[in-house]
């Protein structure tokens, strides 16, 4: 992908934006103090004595160290002397209904919460587990936990039975926060079927469920508890934030990553809160007298950083969307920014691309100029899809940040900066001042302009989590001699050294943004009876940037057949959910294999995405190849 000629920030933006132009010089002079802009935007119970302590060389690097403080604080108690009756959150839910809450409010029902999980036997440290749509108590349930000092443990809504379960015994977790349900489209979804089937499985018991009215009419078994009823019994309560150490736990979450299991992420409650405070006023340009808004899911790390702490860090009015864009009609998105006269627009290619399809009329039917400014992240975008977003969504006025970062990095660490540096429509931009991300070859040098490498982060960064942070096996990246750590990307950097991400070099795969790990899918679909072998890949796709395929080889006297597909099917959605199911499951006698017996997924994806895949001689089998060409080409035309 190829950027385009760069598009100057328009002066008007310029003008008013949270960030000047010398932060980079600032950043460069003095690294690592100059992180002290990101530490100063947290109101500390204890001040910090360094902003970095570390031996100048390697792990450990302890941010922020020995300063003291509290996420819900951070988020609420600070902002009520100067404002308790702006809106905190508004909410749009899935059949058209708004609620709305101050940060009075929310202080008040994240304190009666706190309260009610507190004498639920919730302590400091206690890993509380979050399986809930986007409505505002999973706001106020990840703030209780964190008043508490409590990490919290959130799971995607969408995940199964299964992938809860594992999800929670991987972080010992006697507490679950869930929901009756939702509705996805028009359609209500039983989830606390769900929540019990995972919770039968556990292999320890579970303190204490806690369950959200969202559909209504749930029965309650014995150590379930109403939310509406708990915060009832204990309003007015008051739950003193407890302090904690920047280094602590504030939440952690599972990723995937490239083996069958999924990977665990814990992030800091300094430097990660600083960092995603000062990349939301940075990049996102977010004020308080804002009305923000990210399109993510809270399940995800950019609902977590983005949706959640950073602009409630900031004293802003963030939008809770548990929606689809197109539902009940292809504007629905516009008609909420006209609505709640949005000033910054923060969603992913995905959807963008969907817009695109859908057409500007959608766009064009609403008026869009309360936006000042346009984020998007979780793929590389490409340059006409952000040319189309910025000309008929910002009317050609609105800077576009394309921001690069992950669920390991906890915040944005390669983005322009609005008004500051100028945009080139389908690269992320240079890394962020104090970032030093660079494309490495293989032996640790790095890339010349134009080369493509490996994505890096050379130095140590505020959201680092805590895995890296102490160098624990995990995550830690040796390029040469040098610590560092390699994000799993591929990328290119140009002569003003913008960056643009090309994707993943590893066995993540990237559907509509979100990450899937072929491993994981390939668990699922060996363990299906009659499957002798599988290899999961991804292939490129018009709206959802990969899509998953599954190549299975049955076993010799089980048929290719129908209910073979749906059994294929089922497991993956029964192990992980949905949004790992194959998109294609294609029949082969045999897996294309080295002669050592590894399975060829390169040469697969190649096939699968029609490009030329060059000489198959080093294989066992070649000849399985053709064969396979011929099998994509009768799948797809069905
Ligand atoms: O491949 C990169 C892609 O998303 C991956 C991280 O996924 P996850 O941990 O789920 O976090 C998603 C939201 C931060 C990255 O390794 N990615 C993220 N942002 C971009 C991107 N690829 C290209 N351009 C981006 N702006």
């Amino acid at each position: 992908m190829e950027a385009d000629d760069p598009v100057e920030p328009p002066a008007a933006f310029r003008d008013r934006a949270n960030v000047a132009t010398d932060v980079r010089e600032r950043f460069a002079t003095a690294w690592p103090e100059a992180w002290d802009a990101a530490g100063d935007l947290l109101d500390w119970f204890e001040p910090y004595d360094a902003v970095l302590d570390w031996d100048g060389e390697g792990p450990p690097f302890r941010w922020f160290a020995g300063g003291r403080l509290n996420a819900s604080h951070e988020c609420l108690d600070r902002h009520l002397a100067e404002r308790k009756n702006r809106l905190a959150l508004r909410w749009e839910g899935r059949l058209g209904e708004t609620r709305a809450y101050t940060y009075l409010d929310l202080h008040r029902e994240v304190n009666a919460f706190a309260a009610a999980l507190r004498e639920l036997g919730v302590e400091a440290d206690d890993v509380v587990t979050l399986y809930m749509p986007v409505v505002p108590e999973l706001v106020v349930a990840m703030l209780a936990c964190a008043r508490l000092g409590a990490p919290h443990n959130v799971v995607f809504a969408g995940f199964s039975a299964d992938a809860l379960t594992t999800r929670m015994e991987r972080a010992d977790s006697a507490f679950l926060v869930t929901c009756d349900g939702y509705y996805r489209r028009g359609d209500a979804m039983n989830q606390k079927r769900r929540a019990d089937r995972a919770r039968m499985a556990l292999d320890y018991d579970l303190r204490a469920t806690v369950v959200v009215e969202r559909l209504g009419g749930a029965r309650l078994g014995p150590d379930q508890h109403d939310y509406d009823a708990l915060v009832e019994r204990h309003a007015g309560a008051t739950v003193d934030p407890v302090p904690r150490d920047a280094g602590d736990t504030l939440f952690q979450m599972y990723t995937s990553g490239t083996t069958g299991t999924p990977k665990s992420v814990a992030h800091t409650t300094g430097g990660y809160l600083a960092h995603v405070a000062w990349t939301s006023r940075a990049v996102l340009d977010v004020k308080p007298e804002d009305t923000y808004w990210c399109t993510a899911d809270i399940g995800w790390i950019t609902g977590h950083s983005y949706v959640v702490y950073g602009p409630l860090a900031l004293g802003t009015t963030t939008v809770l969307y548990e929606g689809t864009p197109d539902h009940p009609e292809r504007d629905r998105v516009w008609e909420i920014v006209e609505r709640n006269a949005v000033d910054t627009f923060y969603t992913a290619p995905t959807a963008i691309r969907s817009f695109v399809k859908w057409g500007e009329q959608h766009p064009e039917a609403h008026d869009l100029s309360s936006l000042r400014l346009l984020g998007t992240v979780g793929e590389p975008i490409d340059p006409s899809a952000w040319r189309w977003y910025h000309e008929h969504i910002g009317g050609g006025e609105c800077p576009v940040v394309d921001t690069w970062w992950q669920t390991e990095t906890g915040a944005i660490l390669v983005s322009t900066l609005p008004g500051v540096d100028a945009m080139k429509p389908g690269s992320a931009g240079p890394p962020l001042p104090g970032i030093d991300a660079a494309v490495l070859r293989p032996d640790g040098s790095e890339c010349d302009p134009g080369e493509t490498g490996l994505l890096a982060i050379r130095s140590p960064w505020p959201g680092m989590p805590r895995e890296l942070a102490h160098a624990t096996d995990w995550g830690r990246a040796a390029a040469g001699e040098e610590w560092c750590y390699l994000a799993g990307d591929e990328a290119v950097a140009d002569e003003d050294g913008y960056i643009t991400v090309l994707g993943r070099a590893d066995d993540v795969i990237n559907v509509s943004g979100r990450r899937v790990g072929t491993a994981e899918v390939e668990s699922a679909v060996v363990a299906v009876e009659g499957v002798a072998e599988a290899a999961v890949i991804g292939v490129d796709h018009p709206t959802r940037g990969t899509a998953v395929h599954a190549y299975v080889s049955p076993e010799v006297d089980r048929a290719a057949d129908d209910s073979l597909r749906e059994s294929v099917l089922a497991a993956v959605e029964a192990a992980i959910g949905p949004l790992a199911s194959p998109e294609q499951v294609v029949f082969t006698p045999e897996l294309p294999k080295t002669r050592s017996g590894k399975i060829m997924r390169r040469l697969l994806e190649a096939v699968a995405n029609g490009e030329e895949y060059g000489d198959t001689s080093a294989l066992r089998n070649p000849e399985v190849v053709g064969e396979l060409e011929v099998r994509r080409e009768g799948v797809s035309d069905e």
